[in-house]
């Protein structure tokens, strides 16, 4: 028996080398008529801001530009970036970058046309005014924002994230260029293409999985695993880009039509408290979690499934859990460590994590306790 579900609607997807020369088009699709372009400095740098601009002034579409974006965009990054669109004209957002770009004009987007703080939004269909046509244009391939209705903003004072969601704020294009990932940092490369295998591992045992986020989380996974190996070990090549665009993609309409899990739960508070970048406090985490979720019949019949998918795909002939325990454990290690007081700590911020209510074993606080300690290898304490 198929269980009901509602689809959650995605963004126009135009993928392929070279799609950025269709931006225009998708612009004019759009009705919009003058554009802001949320980005960062380093994507500034990169040249891809000024490629974009004369694609764009070449096809008389005028372009502000903001490219003041932060990493891990807080309350307070949302509101300069909605400070300076209030003084320029135009009619649709850009966003050129990373999930921060993407969620920072996504926020934006929130309060401009709604007014407030990005508190007022946390949780799901909390704008009640019309908002402005988004386009989105990953240059990392990982968050999946692109394909994503949320913005995630954190708390000013206490680097809580909160997930603003709405589905005005979902872009209604996605332009999958992967000539345009190029220009990543290759140890970027690797946390976001780890995110993104995490993703479509936590949406396939979500307890908010459907048919269709199966579909996506599963096709998603085909695609990351042919590139995920070669990512982590800096020897990019061939279709490598491509495929991990796509899996992030798609791994971005699973999450949105399903949830994560525990894996994020418990990355969040190293994140928050650490400044443990986001992919690699997820891969520190995902493993410990597959173990702990692989005693629900359910999630462990479907880890069963994709370690036969390794297997079809030639990637590995390992379970998946090792396989994901070998991969995590290539990438670049980092010093860090707790004791007894700031695991509890830990363990009491990731129990208030909203996501990992949708794992597919229930967790408690000391099993976040225990999650933390198998992670950072410490003994049971005497
Ligand atoms: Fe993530």
């Amino acid at each position: 028996m198929v269980d009901p579900f509602e689809s959650r609607p995605s963004p126009k997807l135009v993928f392929g080398n070279g799609v950025m020369k269709e931006l225009p088009n998708s612009i004019k699709e759009l009705g919009i008529t003058s554009v802001l372009l949320v980005t960062d400095k380093g994507i500034v740098k990169a040249g891809h801001v000024e490629s974009t601009r004369a694609l764009l002034e070449g096809e008389g579409i005028p372009v502000h530009v903001y490219d003041d974006v932060s990493e891990n965009p807080t309350e307070n990054d949302a509101a300069a970036c909605c400070a300076f669109a209030k003084e320029i004209e135009f009619d649709g957002f850009l966003a050129l970058g990373g999930g921060s770009s993407i969620d920072t004009a996504k926020a934006c987007n929130f309060l401009l046309t709604n007014g407030g703080r990005m508190s007022d939004y946390h949780g799901y269909g909390k704008a009640s005014k019309k908002m402005l046509p988004f386009i989105a244009i990953p240059t990392t391939a990982g968050t999946g924002s692109e394909c994503q209705s949320y913005a995630l903003v954190s708390r000013e004072e206490s680097h809580e994230k909160m997930a603003c969601g709405d589905p005005k704020a979902l872009a209604r294009v996605a332009i999958l260029d992967p000539d345009i990932t190029d220009s990543q940092p290759r140890s970027v490369a690797v946390q976001t293409g780890i995110d993104a295998l995490a993703h479509a591992l936590e949406a396939a045992v979500s307890t908010k999985r459907t048919e269709l986020s199966s579909m996506y989380s599963e096709a998603a996974f085909r695609h990351i695993v042919r590139a995920i190996d070669d990512i982590v070990d800096h020897s990019v090549q061939g279709d490598d880009r491509g495929h991990i665009l796509l899996g992030a993609a798609l791994s971005g309409l699973a999450i949105e039509n399903s949830m994560l899990g525990g894996a994020h739960a418990s990355a969040n508070p190293l994140t928050a408290r650490h400044d443990i970048i986001h992919g690699r406090a997820v891969a520190m985490m995902l493993p410990h979690v597959m173990r702990f979720n692989d005693q629900d019949p359910d999630a462990s019949c479907i880890y069963s499934r994709y370690t036969s998918i390794l297997s079809e795909l030639d990637v590995s002939d390992k379970s998946l859990i090792d396989w994901v325990t070998d991969l995590t454990g290539r990438m670049e290690q980092i010093a860090f460590s707790a004791d007894e007081e700031e695991i509890q700590q830990l363990a009491t911020e990731a129990k208030q994590q909203w996501t990992g209510n949708f794992n597919p074993r229930p967790l408690e606080l000391s099993d976040f306790v225990e999650l933390y300690r198998a992670a950072l290898a410490l003994p049971e304490p005497a």
